[in-house]
């Protein structure tokens, strides 16, 4: 199946099971200050497990936009060195509004996974919440994999693991973690290619984790209480990437249609190929790749780049895509044409990019061309204040570092 394929093929599991398909919103959080940028797919519907919002559906699944840049949840410096790791990502997710909960969810998961998509159940197993003083052991989920898992591949973790929240105040709860075993023969395959492993160790070892069931139940206060939520309540996260990955059959995200026709238009500009090794030049094709993702999908929802918030996030993910195309030896202004290979791959499926393609690609040239001048007044400035300092007191004073 195609990374398309896969994406269609969950949300149409879900709306068959009596889920509504709901758009992706946006990158932006609306109305949420707690966010920067939306990190989940819960995140929309972050009122509704709170019963501060009623919606005419109780059961809802999302192709969700995601960034972790910043916050809880922040992966920027895995891209590159990462197979796994993206700054930008699309989330499958499936969610119960005080509708069914682990009797229901956990069957939903193992059906798609093995009868829909046919990936073979020994390779499978899954974790629970071990518990804490202030929440007890999942037992109920134990159970409920026990009709599907021998009990030596149900995993036991802490909080770090599985107790999910999507920031320090908001929904959360105990979850459910279904890994995929790909064979004792792959260890890590960052560290297979040269690099160091990367994410949790179980992660980063012969298994992906790809899909996480929350079982939520609390709204978690400032002062850390956790006061019930008026229902209980799924919310569960598969990233894209991930899965596709395994079903595809590679060890690297990178690897999956989801990302070589982009690897192979920054190849062609920068004359390589992209091999999946931890060699700089497949570190920066990695990153370029990755931030170009974010930087299009950014700039669709309305972000710009700027020196505040959410601009400046995007500005250090434009410059850093920027200076590693220098290392890739292309030193002129490239990034913008790289926008139309993520409308014709991604179009589709968020109608925005085809929209907003222009507007786009006038954005990312125009802050490609303002890095140029950048570093092209601004470097000889900078050795200039260098030399004298070095000639000098050896100091630079706050007001000449503040203006470089
Ligand atoms: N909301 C579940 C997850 O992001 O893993």
């Amino acid at each position: 199946m195609t990374a398309n394929e896969i994406r269609l093929s969950f949300l149409s599991y879900f709306e068959r099971n009596g889920h509504r398909i709901v758009a992706s919103s946006p990158l932006v959080p609306h109305d949420d200050p707690t966010l920067l940028f939306t990190n989940a797919g819960m995140n929309q519907f972050k009122d509704v497990f709170l019963g501060k919002e009623k919606r005419d559906y109780t059961r809802a699944t999302t192709a969700q936009k995601c960034m972790r840049v910043s916050g809880k949840h922040n992966d920027l410096d895995n891209v590159g060195p990462s197979f796994r790791h993206h700054t930008f990502f699309e989330m499958l997710g499936n969610f119960s509004f005080g509708d069914y909960f682990k009797r229901e969810a956990i069957p939903f998961a193992w059906k798609l996974l093995t009868e829909e998509w046919k990936l073979q159940p020994d390779r499978l197993w899954a974790t629970i919440f071990n518990g804490d003083a202030a929440v007890p052991r999942d037992d109920e989920a134990c159970d409920i994999w026990r009709k599907f898992l021998p009990v030596e591949r149900i995993g036991e973790l802490g909080a770090a693991d599985n107790f999910w929240q999507m920031g320090d105040t908001g929904p959360c709860g105990r979850c459910s973690e279904i890994y995929y075993f790909r064979g004792s023969e792959v260890g890590c395959n960052e560290e297979a290619a040269g690099g160091v492993c990367r994410g949790s160790s179980a992660a980063a070892t012969a298994s992906s984790k790809i899909w996480n069931n929350v079982f939520m139940e609390f709204d978690r206060q400032a002062n850390g209480t956790l006061n019930p939520l008026p229902a209980p309540s799924i919310d569960t996260g598969m990233g894209l990437e991930r899965v596709t990955a395994v079903i595809q059959g590679h060890l690297s995200n990178y690897d999956t249609d989801l990302f070589t026709p982009l690897l192979r238009a920054i190849g062609e500009r920068a004359g390589t190929t992209h091999r999946g090794t931890m060699e700089p030049p497949d570190v920066s094709m990695r990153v370029v790749a990755d931030h170009m993702r974010a930087m299009t999908f950014l700039i669709a929802d309305g972000v710009v780049p700027s020196n505040e918030m959410r601009g400046h996030v995007l500005r250090k993910i434009m410059r850093r895509a920027m200076r590693h195309g220098q290392r890739l030896g292309v030193l002129e202004p490239f990034l913008h044409t790289l926008v139309d290979v993520i409308v014709r791959e991604f179009g589709d499926a968020y109608p925005e990019l085809k929209a907003g393609r222009s507007a786009i690609v006038q954005v990312v040239r125009s802050e490609e061309e303002r890095f140029d001048a950048v570093l092209t007044d601004g470097l000889p400035k900078l050795e200039d204040v260098l030399d004298k300092a070095a000639a000098g007191n050896k100091v630079v004073s706050g007001d000449v570092a503040f203006r470089l």
